[in-house]
């Protein structure tokens, strides 16, 4: 199936959001704030991300996609590194199962190389195991970067197109890691910072952006409520005016 590009095409710009894309920030701030590890918001952290997907399939959004480490949280102090690794794989060892009931389709996208091959076999076990589910697809980016993303995949183009040039994205889009799914509609970072921290740098082209101050752990369905509100205020124009816009709406 070719999914929609919004920069070759005005795509279907839906009422609720089809696709939302979260930067889980300020995990580290929620803890120390209560005198807490680091960790400890890390933990807690993993049950938000219970009750956002949760969430998400009550208010009928079909592609959940969650940055959960960065190509450059590697840089982090080694303990807190490994205690992710581990809360990473208990959270597999304890929730797919669940998932799976649920009707969820679990999707790890990022360099896996680089991860410990217990981990590297839940993973793909997780996803072997969901991969016939259509209710929600939640995508965790894990050892995810936007440039390793363009970089992995404009690597896959030429290996499998030698002595070709003059690609278009119609050629890179299948390579990218997010293929099967369609743009964000709605990109959230929780947190208080307004940066994209090489998330999803492809993708984002015309996602509407929402940043709030909210630490992730406290991110509940209020706050995603809040979130979908301000996401059915923006217009979406891309690129066109808004004459242009109401004209179509009209229209159709
Ligand atoms: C986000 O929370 C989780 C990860 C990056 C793994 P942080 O750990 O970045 O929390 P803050 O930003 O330090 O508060
Ligand atoms: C982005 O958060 C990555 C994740 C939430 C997984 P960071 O906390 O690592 O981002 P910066 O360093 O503040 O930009
Ligand atoms: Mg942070």
């Amino acid at each position: 199936m070719m999914l929609s590009s919004s920069t070759k095409d005005v795509p279907h710009a839906p009422a609720a959001p089809r696709h939302i894309a979260i930067i889980m920030d300020g995990n580290g701030r929620w803890a120390t704030r209560r005198f807490l590890p680091r960790v400890a918001g890390h933990a807690k952290g993993v049950e938000a991300v219970r009750g956002i997907v949760e969430a998400c399939i009550e208010r009928g959004v079909e592609y959940l996609t969650l940055f959960a480490f960065s190509s450059e949280n590697w840089r982090r102090p080694a303990d807190e590194v490994s205690l992710l690794m581990k809360l990473f794989v208990t959270a597999l060892e304890r929730e797919v199962a669940k998932m799976h009931a649920n009707g969820i389709r679990l999707k790890v996208v990022g360099d896996l190389g680089r991860f410990d091959a217990k981990l590297q076999e839940l993973i793909a076990e997780a996803e072997r195991k969901t991969s016939g589910n259509t209710r929600l697809t939640v995508t965790v980016c894990a050892n995810y970067g936007g440039r390793w993303d363009m970089m992995q995949a404009v690597n896959k183009l030429i290996a499998a197109n030698p002595g070709i040039s003059d690609f278009s994205e119609e050629h890179l889009a299948p390579y990218l890691a997010l293929s099967y799914a369609p743009e964000p509609d709605l990109f959230i970072r929780t947190g208080g910072e307004q940066r994209i921290s090489n998330f999803l740098l492809w993708q984002l082209a015309y996602t509407e952006l929402y940043f709030t101050e909210t630490y992730w752990p406290d991110f509940n369905d209020a706050a995603l409520d809040e979130a979908i509100a301000s996401y059915r205020q923006r217009e979406r124009r891309f690129g066109r005016t808004s004459a242009q816009v109401t004209e179509r709406k009209k229209a159709s």
